[in-house]
């Protein structure tokens, strides 16, 4: 056990737009170390807030109609309720636009500046003539100067994934009006984060955490560190202190909101904020997604360091999710919604949880599809660890009304003992698929246990004999539920009054849950873990690739549809390729000579690729005869040879025709 405090924090939600599960996979795991730790015996705050400034949000709003801190206001309680519903309890889930960040984010970077840390420059700022304004970040789009895709103001989020400074994105355009943006000068300020280049590696070398985070945060520092421009010229967001036209780059404010609702909390519940921020012995934990490393990695502990307050301890970073094995696409509908695709589903907020910590290590790309989520479910819960537990206790109360006389094996002890202390390694190395596949294979080690022993026979022959086994078994099971909780807590509290017990199974640590039941009768168990059924399945299944498919169609370019008559204008006919030239200084294209009949054509056509002049002479081809005559490199071409496809496949008729044979 550590006597230093541990604050654990998770990346806060932007609000515009409600909680999917590609935000459960930083908050579940987070709660999950945060129950353990604390059953454990650890004294750990768990806080978190959702993200209120910054342009995206300014931009929903406005298509909404309404005003930010609305907006705000109702993800912040979609999120709040969401997080409620899957069991991750933070113990103060602050907003950034309220009072105590605002104030926190002033008095931070005030320091900033008094320390030297930050300097006024002019640069060069998108300005849209037509909106008569100023466009930060995704109030802009563009291309990306390093990778050339298409980019948002701030960041290349379809390439190379580099984050932009201002005026750095190319061909700049106003996204509210479609205007192509001028650049206008303006003066902003900028963090000196270049100067911190030394400082980061040591404290690099320190953090602890997850490889992914580090790793990469290692690899930039050692590249070019730049300066950061840290204010905005926008009305929503912290003001910058001195320039009421400036605010913060919603970056800077959003990590200081960590700070902040650790203050409300601490107010809330008496207790002192600084233990946590400042000085040698704070023990801040960041998860996050890995998508917002260089942010807590590099810009945040900078900004903390050069302000004097204390840094963070370690920064977990979680891999991306897919779903379906596709890229996870809000606009491309491969997305589940927390609320509207599961929880309302009636689906067990449990469930979920285990799939997430279980289907690959925290690090690595995590893959949802409902088949892999009700093979893990039927398969690992059901089968391994709800059969072991309900089979304990169904027996246990059959022949004995409860828990028999009788003491524990050492065995057992000890075989729940060393799980426990691999379960705690692996926690503290945050591999959580390690620590729950570990409690798992404890459950499946009491199943051959039970099997071996088949104390249903013993019934009869030897009852004390049967005693001693569902002894070890109560005891066993006990210990998975204690073990289980911080995964699955809404079951693993529902079996723990199965065994009797009365306290709240949160409250209960390790060193007071450990402990031998009493002998006596224990209430009629029921089963908790249920499968889930092919027919849920194939219906969730089919929902998620509804939407798919309708927004797939959505993107398709709709063709206009054309009367009879309009088709009649177009002549098809059949023509014979008489002969053919390569049309010097061009790779694509060939001149034909084709006969349509009662007269012949001169055709130029681009399919040198893909045929040479031998394969297409005196070959039956299918021409449109009343298109305009043009020039195509100087030569004129009287009409088109049809072809499919990008590899220029030629339609001929099936079955012979005399040339100049009408298509109808
Ligand atoms: O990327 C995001 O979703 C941000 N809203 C995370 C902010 S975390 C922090 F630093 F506050
Ligand atoms: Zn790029």
């Amino acid at each position: 056990m550590n006597n230093r405090p541990l604050l654990v924090t998770c990346g806060l939600p932007y609000t515009n737009g409600p909680c999917h599960l590609g935000h459960l996979r930083t908050y579940v795991p987070a709660d999950f170390f945060v129950r353990f730790m604390r059953r454990k015996g650890e004294e750990v705050v768990f806080i978190c807030g959702s993200d209120n400034h910054g342009t995206p949000i300014v931009v929903s709003a406005e298509k909404e109609g309404t005003t930010p801190r609305l907006l705000s206001e109702r993800y912040h309680n979609h999120f709040a309720e969401t997080f409620k519903k899957m069991h991750v309890e933070f113990d103060h889930f602050g907003m950034t636009d309220d009072p105590t960040t605002h104030n926190r984010a002033k008095h931070l970077v005030s320091r900033l500046i008094e320390r030297g840390y930050v300097y006024p420059k002019i640069i060069n700022q998108a300005y849209c003539t037509k909106c008569e304004k100023f466009l930060p970040d995704r109030y802009l789009e563009g291309i990306c100067p390093h990778c050339k895709k298409p980019a948002r103001g701030d960041e290349c989020d379809q390439g190379c994934g580099k984050h932009l400074e201002p005026g750095e994105i190319l061909e700049p355009t106003c996204k509210i009006c479609g205007n192509r943006a001028e650049y206008r000068e303006q003066e902003h300020f900028f963090f000196r984060l270049s100067g911190f280049k030394n400082w980061l590696k040591d404290y690099l070398g320190d953090l602890k955490g997850t490889d992914n985070a580090i790793n990469y945060a290692l690899g930039w520092v050692n590249e070019d560190l730049h300066d950061w421009c840290i204010t905005r010229t926008l009305e929503w967001g912290v003001k910058f202190p001195g320039h009421e036209d400036l605010v913060v780059y919603v970056w800077v404010d959003a990590p200081i909101g960590y700070i902040a609702f650790t203050e409300e909390w601490a107010a809330l519940n008496g207790k002192d904020w600084k233990r946590y921020w400042c000085g040698e012995n704070t023990r801040v934990s960041h998860f996050i997604g890995q998508d917002i490393t260089y942010h807590h990695c590099i810009f945040w502990p900078a900004m903390l360091h050069g302000a004097g307050y204390g840094i963070p301890h370690a920064v977990i970073a979680s891999g991306m999710l897919k779903i379906d094995d596709h890229k996870f696409s809000k606009s491309r509908g491969y997305v589940v919604w927390t609320n509207e695709d599961y929880l309302d589903l009636g689906l067990s907020a449990d469930y979920l949880r285990y799939y997430m910590l279980t289907y690959t290590s925290h690090t690595k790309e995590m893959n949802f599809s409902w088949q892999l989520f009700q093979e893990r479910v039927n398969n690992e819960i059901v089968n391994n660890l709800g059969n072991f537990i309900y089979r304990t206790l169904h027996l246990s109360q059959k022949q004995f009304g409860g828990v028999p006389d009788g003491e524990v094996e050492d065995e057992i002890v000890e075989r729940i003992s060393e799980t426990l202390g691999m379960v705690t390694n692996l926690m503290e190395n945050y591999d959580f698929k390690g620590a729950v596949d570990c409690i798992l294979s404890l459950s499946a080690w009491g199943n051959t246990y039970i099997q071996n022993k088949e104390p249903w026979k013993l019934a009869k022959t030897d009852p004390s004999a049967m005693a001693q086994v569902m002894c070890n078994c109560l005891h066993l099971a006990k210990a998975l539920t204690l073990l289980i909780e911080p995964v699955m807590p809404e079951k693993a509290s529902q079996i723990w009054s199965q065994f009797g017990q009365k306290d709240n199974i949160c409250k209960i640590s390790f060193e007071q849950g450990l402990t031998k039941l009493p002998p006596g009768s224990l209430p009629e168990p029921s089963i908790v873990f249920t499968k889930i059924d092919d027919k849920m399945t194939t219906e969730f299944d089919g929902r998620l690739r509804e939407r798919i498919d309708a927004l797939d169609a959505q993107k398709k370019p709709v063709t206009p549809q054309i009367s009879i008559e309009e088709f009649a204008k177009v002549e098809i006919k059949t023509g014979k390729i008489l002969s053919v030239e390569v049309v010097p200084k061009s790779s694509k294209l060939l001149k034909l000579q084709v006969s349509i009949g009662d007269e012949n054509r001169q055709i130029v056509s681009g399919i040198a690729q893909f045929y040479t002049p031998q394969d297409l002479v005196g070959k039956d081809v299918v021409v449109c005869t009343n298109l305009k005559p043009a020039k195509i490199f100087g030569i004129e071409s009287n009409g088109m040879i049809l072809a499919a496809g990008d590899e220029a496949s030629l339609l001929v008729p099936a079955t012979p025709v005399s040339p100049g044979t009408k298509i109808r």
